[in-house]
């Protein structure tokens, strides 16, 4: 394959999203906006990419710490698309070959349709090619100017653009392929005698034009691709756009949607076939999920591993846990980040878990909190049990063997441990270790004061 770099533009701060973050930043189905265009460009077959960053550079660079095809330039004031994108030529330096260039801003541009772009500059040796697409509404973008033989001729900006032009319904995507001999030669020649006294990187069509080189447009059928967001109501149109692409790629793999209008998966969720998810879920951070699980209505599952068979109930929250196999939790349970539950481990409602191992066949089925726990299998943990993990300053660990049945309303001040296949009766307070095959049973011993209530009425 021909060499091939992107450049996306994302100094820019997004003055209308009203924001303290910048608009890049924002994020959609899961990603920071900036990350969609970026994962385009790489899976178009880009490397390097270079982001041309100004405001909160750093956050920006935060994004793709690690990614070895990433480079930075700093564009320190934003003087227009044609002097981001020259700010960027350092950072490729020494690259020969194709260059796209890209806005940060463009979440729902496909890699299929930057493919197809490179497809059609190269085949028509082109020093510039444009995507362009035709809109109803082009009010705010750059117009497509074209002679009588069709053949583009220059781009001009809503802001520039006469009341002829303005009648032009093909816009300008800001998305191109340039040549990188041509990027380099020209892209400094570019003066800012515009409306808005900027550097327009779209002078360059007209500048190709001049020279005699090729320089095309390819019109996309899809407008919605190559949607610009530039406030927060942009930003909602956008991110429904990428629920229905998740939802629907889910869904062709096997995954039943009760109603996928309401169900929200981020990018990056692994998914097993016959798994059935009711509405208004939300599941995120790389969440992996076997097949054959039920995840019901209104449940929150983020960075978890769920093995196959889980039944997850209405309302529950997971977050950093891992479900083996036949696992039921909820409704209404909350799994915190640390939660191993072994196959077929019962987590009823009002149960939270923190750093808990569970064994295989072990229940908690109602009101119960377990942090900083070890607890073997075939365990009974009874309503109300409370580990008592916090001293105030320090968090200590509770060790239940295999077999224990824990009754009600039990707390275990940790450190504690419980031997295997010991009972530890209703309404105890466990502040010792329980040894192995055991009763405990720590009750204030119980009086009863024969007709108390009538003397006292
Ligand atoms: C630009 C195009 C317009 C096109 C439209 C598509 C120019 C002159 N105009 O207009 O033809 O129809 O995009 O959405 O290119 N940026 C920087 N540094 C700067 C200026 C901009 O990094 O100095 C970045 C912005 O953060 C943004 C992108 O470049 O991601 C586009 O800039 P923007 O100001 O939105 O350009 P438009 O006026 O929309
Ligand atoms: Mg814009």
């Amino acid at each position: 394959m021909e060499s091939r770099a992107a450049v996306v533009l994302a100094a820019g701060k997004g003055t209308r999203m009203k924001s303290g973050v910048i608009k890049v930043l924002h994020a959609a189905a899961g990603l920071p906006m900036i990350a969609w265009p970026v994962a385009a460009a790489r899976e178009a077959g880009a490397d390097p990419i270079v982001l041309v960053i100004g405001h909160q550079a750093n956050a920006v660079q935060g994004v793709f710490r690690g990614a070895g095809d990433i480079r930075c330039a700093m564009q320190e004031e934003q003087l227009g698309t044609g002097h981001a994108v020259a700010c960027a030529l350092d950072a490729l330096a020494g690259f020969r070959g194709t260059v796209l260039i890209l806005c940060g801003d463009t979440p729902l541009l496909r890699p299929e349709t930057l493919t197809d772009l490179l497809k059609f500059h190269g085949d028509h040796s082109a020093a510039v090619t444009v995507l362009t697409a035709v809109m109803d509404d082009p009010y705010g973008y750059g117009r497509v100017v074209r002679d009588e033989n069709g053949r583009v001729t220059r781009i001009v900006e809503q802001k520039d653009a006469d009341p002829e032009e303005q009648d032009i319904r093909e816009i300008n995507s800001g998305i191109y392929c340039m040549e990188s001999a041509f990027l380099f030669d020209n892209i400094r020649s570019v003066g800012n005698d515009n409306a808005q006294q900027e550097y327009y990187l779209t002078d360059l069509v007209a500048l190709a034009v001049g020279k005699e080189l090729v320089c095309l447009a390819m019109s996309t059928a899809d407008a919605d691709e190559i949607m610009g967001v530039n406030d927060r109501a942009q930003l909602a149109d956008a991110a429904r756009v990428l629920r229905r692409r998740i939802n629907r790629e889910h869904m062709l793999s096997g995954v039943t949607m009760i109603d996928p209008e309401q169900t929200y998966i981020d990018h990056g969720v692994t998914i097993g076939s016959d798994t059935v998810i009711h509405p208004n879920c939300h599941i995120g951070g790389g969440t992996v999920i076997g097949s054959g699980c039920e995840i019901e209505q209104g449940v929150s599952i983020s960075d978890c591993r769920i093995g196959d068979g889980c039944h997850i109930k209405a309302g529950s929250v997971l977050e950093g846990s891992q479900l083996h196999q036949d696992v039921a939790v909820g409704p209404m349970a909350h799994l915190r980040p640390g939660t191993e539950l072994q196959s077929h481990v019962k987590i009823g409602n009002f149960v939270e878990t923190k750093k808990v191992l569970m064994g295989e066949g072990s229940k908690a089925s109602h009101l119960t909190y377990l942090g900083d726990a070890e607890i073997g299998r075939d365990v009974n943990i009874g309503c109300g049990t409370i580990t008592c993990n916090y001293d105030g300053v320090r968090k200590h660990r509770t060790v239940i063997g295999d077999g224990v049945f824990i009754g009600s309303d039990v707390q275990l001040v940790a450190p504690v441990t419980v031997g295997r296949n010991s009972l530890v009766a209703a309404g105890t307070t466990v502040t010792a270790d329980v040894p192995p095959d055991s009763l405990a049973i720590a009750r204030v011993p119980q009086v009863n004061k024969a007709g108390w209530r009538l003397r006292n009425k």
